[in-house]
């Protein structure tokens, strides 16, 4: 039997998605990794902006301009405070690889020297590895790699020797892995690297929909993550900022909104955020987001959690029950994020995903844009499902059954 706790959510039916068949069967949908669902209140946000408040922001002195600025400016302080962030700290990016960008080009270019290093950890999403690749590349910097265990956790001692190193500049690094689901210790990380003088840049893409994150207790220097993963719409993400630093960076677009004035040759720039805000946001976008924090809010991060936890302990659980499934990250659910990443002895990841795919069971397969961590595990490619707000325990016993007869397909 299933386990139901009394931290299970059951909010499926706040998600329309949920009504579709696919070849007459329920929609099973263990992506959440890779994109949220969206519940009503996001698309009705979304919509309702376009339908009833629609105009240019921070321009217009008429009434539906005003609206439309109180949206935007709205859906900041809502992003701001489920974070535990400041609002003017707190800057509309197109998505966390933007975020992450916007930080190696203009924090990076002007503080990583010839010499220097960056850390980062090998569980990264190329999100969180190539822009420091090419800022290496550029300020003749190295760029150094923390390792995983066999668990695919990372050691704080191993941290610890490498800032000893004095070189590092930069520390940046997932507060969850997408590939391993492995929690990493991202405040005790963040202190340790500003206590050897090096400042911090979390990926939290796959934390901030999960469980309750604030950023001020956290105490990076910088936090990046993505609306679409957190219920909210694509095109929106957040990079939260020590105020010190992005006061003291240089713009990273330029045009629009950015300014205070020009000039022929020069220009000075406008207050935070929106001196890294260049250009027409994505308003709409940005108050869909604001729904979404509102929703999440309303669940409570705390049982968002504990529902996702018992989620992911009852896949670890099934997953062990078959025969040649090799899950990969932590044993124990209590280290883990939602998602387990997994192979299956005899099957190729993309056959493992298409078959499950015909009974209506979404997961992913593939190197999940984390490729170097694939040669770390020694695998092409892994499975992976993920869980969602939304998912319950008969989602991963449909996986389970769907895997069980594409074993017998393949005659395993
Ligand atoms: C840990 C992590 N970082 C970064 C990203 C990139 O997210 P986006 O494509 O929204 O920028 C992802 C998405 O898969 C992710 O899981």
């Amino acid at each position: 039997m299933p386990p139901v706790a009394e931290s299970s959510l059951q909010v499926k039916a706040d998600f329309p998605i949920f009504k579709r068949r696919f070849g007459g069967r329920e929609l099973v949908y263990l992506d959440s990794a890779a994109t949220s669902q969206k519940p009503e209140v996001v698309i009705e946000a979304l919509a309702e902006h376009l339908r009833k408040h629609n105009a240019n922001i921070h321009r217009g002195v008429y009434p539906l301009a005003q609206e439309a600025d109180a949206a935007y400016d709205g859906a900041r302080r809502r992003v701001a405070e489920f974070t535990g962030a400041e609002p003017e700290t707190t800057i509309f990016t197109k998505n966390v690889t933007e975020a992450i960008n916007l930080v190696a080009y203009a924090w990076g270019r002007a503080n990583v020297h010839r010499g220097d290093a960056v850390l980062i950890t090998q569980m990264e999403h190329h999100a969180n590895i190539v822009p420091w690749q090419i800022l290496c590349r550029e300020r003749e910097a190295t760029l150094r790699y923390l390792e995983i265990d066999e668990h695919g956790e990372i050691s704080l001692d191993a941290l610890q020797a490498e800032l000893a190193r004095g070189d590092v500049a930069l520390v940046a690094f997932a507060h969850v892995s997408n590939v391993l689901g492995t929690i990493n210790p991202v405040a005790e990380m963040a202190a340790r690297a500003r206590a050897a003088g090096a400042v911090s840049l979390i990926d939290g893409a796959q934390a901030v929909p999960q469980m309750p994150v604030d950023v001020e207790a956290i105490g990076a220097d910088f936090y990046a993550w993505t609306g679409h993963k957190a219920l909210g719409p694509t095109g929106v993400g957040v990079l939260h900022g020590r105020r010190e630093l992005l006061d003291s960076m240089e713009p990273f677009l330029a045009g629009g909104d950015m300014i205070s004035s020009v000039d022929f040759q020069s220009a000075t720039w406008n207050e935070l955020p929106a001196k890294f805000e260049a250009g027409t946001p994505m308003i709409a976008e940005a108050v869909g987001l604001g729904a979404a924090v509102e929703y999440l809010a309303g669940l409570g991060m705390e049982r968002v959690r504990a529902h996702e936890r018992e989620l992911t302990a009852y896949l670890l659980e099934r997953l062990s029950q078959l025969s040649g499934v090799r899950p990969v990250g932590p044993p124990e659910a209590d280290r883990r994020g939602g998602l387990v990443s997994f192979t299956v002895e005899g099957m190729h990841p993309h056959d493992v995903a298409e078959l499950v795919g015909r009974s209506g069971v979404c997961i992913r397969a593939g190197h999940h844009c984390a490729q170097p961590l694939m040669r770390c595990l020694g695998v092409g490619a892994t499975a992976r499902a993920s869980v969602g707000v939304y998912s319950q325990p008969a989602d991963i016993d449909a996986l389970i059954e769907a895997l069980a007869a594409g074993r017998e397909i393949f005659g395993l």
